[in-house]
């Protein structure tokens, strides 16, 4: 691991395999549980309560340490402080299981959060409404990953955020079928939720008591996508199982996009590749056309019951 803390980056070596990278452009969202040790998870709950004394790092020019301070005071949402915490970057933020995966999906020198909401919730509550989050956009690029970090243990009984996977290519499907597809990110002290921030999703209804602590982070890509996490020899692009209808073109562009092969994506529709079927008898047609279409992000999210937001209309592809 090397971390610069300069421009707040770090490297190391990439974790997943080109199976694992689909499977997260499949499903948007992986569950890492209990990776971070015990006495660390207590520090940051007694440090968001105010029981431990800041000790930041270094003060942004920008910012004095009152203002610091003042993001843990009870009515801020962002108690931005703890990402100055030395031992905030070494044991969470940089977590070796969490970097690894990072580093596959978000390439060399992923950058660091520069913001932290706290999502604490009093339990028992009902069930959030289902939505996209604010300023969510859909299309192939990994830009950036969201990340949930549990300090406590998370059962049902205190509503963890259940989530629709695969539904962070913003298909209606997903809003038609949310009750039925959802799974709670169930899960023990020290657990991170790594997931595409346009993921369908809310806090789940919590019938135990007490206070859930939940802190949301993004990392960011410094540099452009390629296929630098761990490679299989046995991997093939024409017969990788991508998804079922319709939803297969989206999950298939986001691969290849990460790959750094997006030019190359191209679609001829009907049963040509991505679809296919374990039984057919030869390989898809339509593998590596020369001219075809990309699919588009912007028609898949029309009609979005969340309400709460217009999606990729706020935004023009250059
Ligand atoms: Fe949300």
């Amino acid at each position: 691991m090397q971390y610069n803390s300069q421009d707040r980056t770090f490297d190391t070596k990439p974790t997943l395999t080109d199976t694992q990278v689909l499977e997260f452009c499949k499903q948007g969202y992986i569950i890492l549980d209990g990776v971070v040790p015990k006495e660390i998870n207590e520090k940051v709950c007694k440090y968001l309560a105010g029981k431990v004394s800041p000790n930041p790092s270094n003060i942004p020019s920008h910012l004095t340490l009152e203002m610091l301070k003042s993001t843990l005071d009870s009515n801020s949402p962002e108690p931005n402080i703890i990402l100055l915490e030395d031992w905030f970057i070494n044991e969470v933020l940089l977590n070796s299981d969490l970097a690894g995966i990072l580093r596959s999906l978000l390439g060399k020198n992923v950058g660091l959060p520069v913001l932290v909401s706290n999502h604490t919730a009093e339990c028992p509550g009902p069930a959030q409404s289902w939505h996209h989050d604010a300023d969510s956009l859909f299309g192939p690029e990994v830009n950036y990953l969201e990340t949930f970090y549990y300090p406590q243990d998370t059962p049902i009984e205190m509503g963890p955020t259940d989530v629709v996977p695969g539904s962070h290519i913003g298909l209606n499907k997903f809003h038609h079928q949310a009750d039925e597809l959802s799974t709670a990110t169930v899960a023990s002290a020290g657990s991170f939720v790594l997931h595409s921030q346009s993921i369908y999703h809310r806090r789940g209804r919590a019938t135990g008591t007490g206070t859930r602590n939940m802190l949301k982070f993004n990392y960011w890509r410094t540099t452009s996508p390629t296929r630098d996490w761990i490679k299989q020899p046995e991997f093939d692009f024409e017969t990788a199982e991508y998804g079922g209808h319709f939803a297969a073109r989206y999950y298939a562009h986001m691969f290849y996009w990460l790959c750094g092969k997006e030019k190359d994506f191209k679609l001829i529709g009907g049963q040509g590749w991505p679809w296919n079927k374990p039984n057919q008898i030869a390989p898809s047609y339509g593998y590596n056309a020369e001219d075809g279409y990309k699919p588009d992000w912007s028609r898949v999210h029309e009609g979005c019951p969340c309400g709460s937001h217009s999606v990729n209309s706020g935004y023009t592809k250059c």
